[in-house]
């Protein structure tokens, strides 16, 4: 796997890359085995496979939580090779914010709610990054994680908005044996917090189970805030319901659903999310 830095030894690399269908994966390092779930469904669609590690500014509200993200190139790139990564393109701030850099790209409505409101600006800077890099390696596909769920919604608008012909595919959400979504930021939680982080993607399943089963709406997601709170988190900046698609909550169950939920325990903000439809295997397997 060749590393390259330059948006001139990108140009070569790719064009020395060869013929065939291209995948690109985005990151900012720090690799877990969640991006290689990515770099292997990558693998499955593509020919050749690029990744991108970059450590976006623009798109932290929050300096100290830029400066304390993890950087390890050199594990992530023996990382990348293992898993048949073709490619690897670490830019520079420069390279992609040079000077007199003045273009945003803003993704209006799905971006606007949750993430969007808790962060003020971060979808603009998602948006306009992630353009920038789709449109210097041009992949066939761009693969994006469903754990950032909404990300993966405004990826999707302003792909086919701009109409860059990319095709953007979400993958499933890579989740510790006990059910916790992996991140680079649950590296930060104690022992203790760790342990009752757990309670996030329970209380995503239990309010599911609920909704599935006919309960109201309003209290399947009062009750799950509550058992948010009772296993110790300190602020829940969101749990709700909405349109898999726009991102808009919703008060009565309708196909296409997502409960989509951000809670901070500790000094740590957890993100998360699960469909909510029913288990057609389970359905398949029951008796007529
Ligand atoms: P980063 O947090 O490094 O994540 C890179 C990709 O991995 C994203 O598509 C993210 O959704 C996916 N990912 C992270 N944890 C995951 C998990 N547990 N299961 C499935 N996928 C997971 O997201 C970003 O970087 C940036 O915003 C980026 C898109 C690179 C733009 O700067």
């Amino acid at each position: 796997m060749q590393t390259v830095r330059t948006s001139e030894e990108l140009t070569r690399a790719l064009a020395n890359l060869g013929g065939g269908t291209r995948a690109l994966v985005p990151t900012m390092g720090a690799l877990h085995a969640a991006h290689m779930s990515l770099v292997d469904e990558a693998k499955r669609r593509a020919d050749k496979v690029v990744a991108s590690i970059f450590v976006n500014p623009t798109q932290f509200n929050d300096k100290a939580d830029l400066e304390r993200y993890p950087r390890r190139e050199q594990e992530d790139a023996r990382l990348l090779e293992r898993h048949g990564c073709d490619l690897l393109w670490v830019p520079s701030a420069n390279d992609i914010y040079p000077q007199l850099f003045a273009t945003t790209v803003h993704v209006a409505g799905v971006s606007e709610r949750w993430e969007g409101e808790a962060r003020p600006g971060h979808f603009d800077g998602v948006a306009t990054v992630v353009a920038k890099l789709l449109l210097a390696v041009r992949p066939d596909v761009a693969l994006f994680g469903e754990k950032d769920f909404q990300q993966l919604a405004v990826i999707r608008r302003m792909a086919g908005d701009l109409n860059l012909g990319i095709e953007i595919a979400g993958v499933a959400t890579v989740r510790d044996k006990d059910g916790l979504a992996l991140s680079s930021r649950n590296q930060f939680l104690s022992g203790d917090e760790r342990a009752h982080a757990v309670a996030l993607p329970r209380a995503l399943e239990t309010a599911k189970s609920a909704i599935l089963a006919g309960d109201p709406v309003a209290a399947a997601i009062r009750e799950a805030k509550q058992s948010l709170v009772d296993a110790g988190f300190l602020r829940i900046d969101y749990f709700a319901l909405v349109d898999g698609a726009t991102l808009e909550p919703l008060d009565e169950p309708k196909t296409g659903m997502r409960l989509i939920a951000a809670a901070v325990i500790g000094t740590t903000r957890l993100i998360d999310n699960m469909p909510v439809e029913t288990d057609q295997s389970h359905i398949a397997s029951e008796p007529r």
